[in-house]
């Protein structure tokens, strides 16, 4: 992974250490159970209506016209629901809605004991800037969605580009010695501004630019499918951050007025669910931005508000609202995390990405 210019001595010492299994036996047991018991549960992927146990193609064509189109609208139906829309029986409904669930992985237990094990290998990475950080309790935290809201210019795709190249840090350096994925939906991820954070942090910018896998997405269906794929790569490659820039700009283009309001939270739920199942199930950060909005009606308190609404808030994590302050300074708040106090932090935007 990236590090600090050594010499071709010392990088071939430590690219035959890359092979060595993990230090940390513990860390190394939690893995492994982690990953059995998603093995376990993935031995029959359902993926479709179609996968879910008596669903032919009629009975899932009646779901989907009735608006039951994926496992997750499926998952929180009620079985007289189903009985009714696709004429089946209710124990039949039952178990389409169990396996829905299962597949979804919603509405499911874990114990708690297991719950406390995952959460101590959440992995944190550093923004750049000590406060930024110390506001979230550490850094950008794995198996969470991170949301960073705010006007344009307040600096969400700036500590995006410093997050891609920060992960790459060795682990007593703020980083997670991993690479990122970098969902790019307005067009403004520049390769450029990577590698001039990378050399002002020390590290070889070729190397970093490597461990970085960009793609443009067109809409919002394309969007989605671009999480299914980032899924295969994070499979196949050590990445631990995933940046959706911007989460909501192609949602808010294509679903304008009252009317279509319902499907886009409707598609942007799933969207979400894809994400945090993402982070859970491989131990990576998601960080989306999300321009705020204009809201003329609020005479009081702030004229500003994350797009997305109710969904976004109960789905995020961690959300931080940016402002711009004076003289150039961005000020960072914390806004409704289920494990942090409320807060503040201030940092700048300089050659070096995001730094106090
Ligand atoms: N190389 C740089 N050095 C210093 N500051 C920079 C550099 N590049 C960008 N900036 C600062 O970052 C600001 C842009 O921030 P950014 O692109 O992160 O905004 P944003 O919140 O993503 O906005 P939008 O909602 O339009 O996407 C610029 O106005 C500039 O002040
Ligand atoms: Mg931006």
């Amino acid at each position: 992974m990236a590090r600090k210019k050594k010499s071709a001595e010392e990088i071939k010492e430590l690219d035959e250490f890359e092979e060595l299994p993990v230090e940390n036996e513990l860390e190394e047991t939690i893995v492994e159970s982690v990953v059995e018991s998603v093995k376990k549960k993935k031995k029959k992927e359902v993926s479709t209506l179609e996968d879910l146990p008596g669903v032919g193609p009629a009975t899932a064509e009646k779901l989907r016209e009735a608006g039951f189109d994926t496992l997750e609208a499926i998952a929180v139906a009620s079985p007289l629901e189903l009985k009714e829309i696709a004429g089946i029986s209710e124990g039949a409904a039952l178990k389409i809605i169990q396996a829905a669930r299962e597949a979804a992985n919603i509405g499911t237990f874990i114990r708690a004991d297991e719950y406390l094990q995952r959460r101590q290998i959440i992995g944190k990475i550093t923004t750049g800037s000590k406060a930024l950080d110390k506001l979230l309790g550490g850094g950008v935290e794995t198996q969470a969605i991170t949301e960073v809201f705010g006007e344009f210019g307040s600096g969400k795709t700036q500590i995006a580009h410093t997050l891609c190249v920060t992960v790459q840090l060795g682990r007593d350096e703020g980083g997670l010695e991993a690479g990122a994925i970098y969902i790019d939906t307005e067009n403004t991820f520049r390769p450029e501004r990577i590698r001039q954070i990378a050399e002002n942090r020390g590290l070889d910018p070729e190397e970093v630019l490597k461990n970085i896998y960009v793609a443009r997405a067109y809409n919002s269906n394309h969007q989605m499918l671009l999480v299914e794929k980032a899924e295969e790569l994070i499979k196949n490659n050590n990445i631990k951050l995933v940046v959706v820039d911007s989460l909501t700009s192609h949602f808010r283009a294509e679903y304008i007025g009252r009317g279509a309001l319902a499907e886009r939270q409707q598609k942007l739920g799933k969207h979400l669910s894809d994400l945090h199942r993402l982070a859970n199930l491989h131990d990576v950060a998601i960080f989306v931005t999300n321009q705020v909005q204009a809201r003329p009606d609020a005479f009081f308190g702030d004229p500003t508000r994350p797009i997305g609404g109710h969904i976004l808030a109960h789905s995020a994590t961690v959300r931080l609202y940016l402002r711009k302050g004076k003289g150039g300074k961005r000020i960072a708040r914390l806004v409704d995390s289920p494990h942090l106090p409320e807060g503040e932090a201030a940092f700048k935007i300089t050659e070096k990405g995001i730094e106090d």
